[in-house]
């Protein structure tokens, strides 16, 4: 008889677990500067269905398509994210009423966080939805002189994330104008998210334990002739969930023009939480004319990814730059993705004052080869993408510094035309990018996404070019003579030839 119920009971074993899954599953993490944020993940089992909400520092989301199998459960949580459905994958597995929990998001990035097991209470009922805020339509903001050509300068998130900090921001100016990015153009010290902390009584934003003096930094990185850059979200919070601007734009414009800031990155993150995303470019507006009223010059840059044409309306809410994808990351995957596939059609958006930025540049960060990073370095500036090194400048090899300041591409960048590129031919892997540059010439990228080295042909007349022209390559720095009609190049696998096309008729 005992060994049957001992039996019966191994049998049982998951069932064991699965009414232990009901309750309330708490995860704490700790923030950078010491904070902690909490998510709640609350359960209810019934024999292997599963439901119940997850609620994170934003807003109460429920969960659906719930199971349990033995020690494990999936479920799934649906997003409305800008207009579309975005499924968020969830599994996990119990072990010591701990749950490990990874979240699968539909571009396959991942990530995982473990839940304690801290009641079995069943949970309350789902808090109702927020109402959201609708603003009405956008008023015009004046553009504010800034970015004739596209920002240069650094940013601190690709290779630091949280862990940038004052001492930081302050050797990577050092070094910026030590080695030569300072003189290369690279102007703009940008801190990312993370060095925010909570308000004063009187609504004031501070900064954290990483950042004691933010004028200070500002004083300092202004002495290098150099400019400084923050970053804050019209949301409550910020993606790395950090206070954000949300009701305190004009405070906090005004905060930054007192500390001498020169730069801001304003992210949508938790936006969604307070705002009908339809009133997102009323949102941008709102801080765009913040930052107009505070008197100082202050570039805006908007990260809202690209979603809801935002490249339509950026430079009317004050933008000098908007984010045109989700993050780009350190492999030749995501850049190339990011730089051949969804920057087309978007040339007519940029012009003097107001750019496409496909994100920040990756070079140097370890993820590519040199290869791989030239034709990053090319492709941006193609696209008269703002140049914002990712890398630790403290530390740069000759050959990743040799990219990033290489006077000729940057030339291209720079070009005071201000015309992106457009793909004018491709075969398979093999694409031809080019734009017109200021004086008559072009600027023409020839590129070979394949995995074997292959020959590329620019043809004059997909570029509008007619007759001969001379020919100057920008990576090798030499002349390549008169060519008529077309100039081909055997280009490596996943590299680039860059030229620049003197037609004689410019002359
Ligand atoms: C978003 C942005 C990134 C970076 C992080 C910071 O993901 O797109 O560029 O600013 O937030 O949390």
């Amino acid at each position: 008889m005992r060994f049957l119920l001992a039996a019966l009971a191994i049998l049982l074993v998951p069932n064991i677990y699965a009414a232990d899954f009901t309750g309330h599953w708490l995860s704490v993490r700790k923030t950078a500067d010491g904070q902690t944020q909490e998510t709640s993940l609350w359960l209810k089992a019934d024999g292997d269905l599963l439901t119940g909400y997850l609620t994170g520092r934003d807003e109460s989301e429920p969960i659906s398509e719930g199971k349990i199998t033995g020690n494990e459960i999936s479920f799934v949580i649906v997003r409305d994210e800008f207009g579309n459905e975005r499924r968020i994958l969830y599994h996990g597995a119990v072990t010591d009423s701990t749950l490990h929990l990874q979240q699968t998001h539909p571009d396959g990035w991942q990530s995982e966080n473990t839940y304690k097991h801290i009641s079995s209470e069943t949970p309350p009922p789902l808090p109702p939805a927020r109402a959201k805020i609708t603003l009405p339509p956008a008023a015009t903001v004046p553009y504010n002189g800034l970015a004739k050509t596209p920002p240069m300068g650094w940013n601190s998130w690709n290779k630091f994330a949280n862990r940038v900090s004052d001492a930081i921001v302050r050797q990577i100016a050092d070094a910026m104008v030590r080695n030569g990015m300072k003189d290369a153009g690279y102007i703009y010290v940008n801190i990312d998210d993370t060095w925010e902390a909570g308000r004063d009584a009187q609504g004031n934003i501070q900064t954290n334990s990483k950042f004691p003096d933010m004028k200070a930094l500002a004083d300092y990185v202004h002495s290098k002739g150099m400019k400084l850059g923050i970053y804050s979200s019209p949301g409550p919070k910020t993606c790395a969930g950090y206070e954000g601007s949300f009701q305190h734009e004009e405070q906090d414009a005004k905060t930054y023009a007192a500390w001498g800031i020169d730069y801001l990155k304003y992210d949508w993150c938790s936006a969604s939480t307070v705002y009908d995303y339809h009133s997102m470019p009323a949102v941008y507006a709102k801080m765009g004319q913040a930052l107009l009223s505070s008197g100082r010059p202050i570039v805006y840059s908007l990260c809202q990814y690209g979603v809801l044409n935002g490249p339509r309306w950026g430079a009317s809410v004050g933008g000098n730059l908007w984010r045109t994808t989700g993050d780009i990351s350190d492999n030749w995957r995501s850049m190339s993705h990011i730089g051949f596939d969804l920057q087309l059609d978007l040339a007519q958006y940029a012009g003097p004052g107001h750019w496409n930025d496909p994100d920040m540049l990756e070079i140097g960060n370890g993820g590519m080869t040199d290869t791989e990073y030239r034709t990053h370095m090319s492709l941006w500036s193609l696209l008269a993408a703002p140049l914002l090194a990712g890398n630790d400048l403290r530390d740069v090899s000759p050959a990743i510094l040799e990219i990033l300041t290489n006077k000729e591409v940057i030339a291209v960048d720079q070009d005071p035309l201000g015309k992106q590129a457009k793909r004018v031919a491709k075969d398979g892997d093999l694409e031809v990018w080019a734009r017109p540059l200021a004086g008559g010439a072009y600027a023409v990228g020839l590129f070979n996404r394949g995995a074997s080295s292959a020959k590329v042909t620019a043809r004059w007349s997909d570029i509008g070019i007619s007759g001969n022209a001379r020919v100057r390559d920008l990576w090798a720095h030499a002349d390549r003579g008169q060519a008529t009609g077309k100039f081909s190049s055997e280009v490596p696998s996943h590299g680039v030839v860059m030229i620049r096309v003197e037609p004689e008729s410019a002359h």
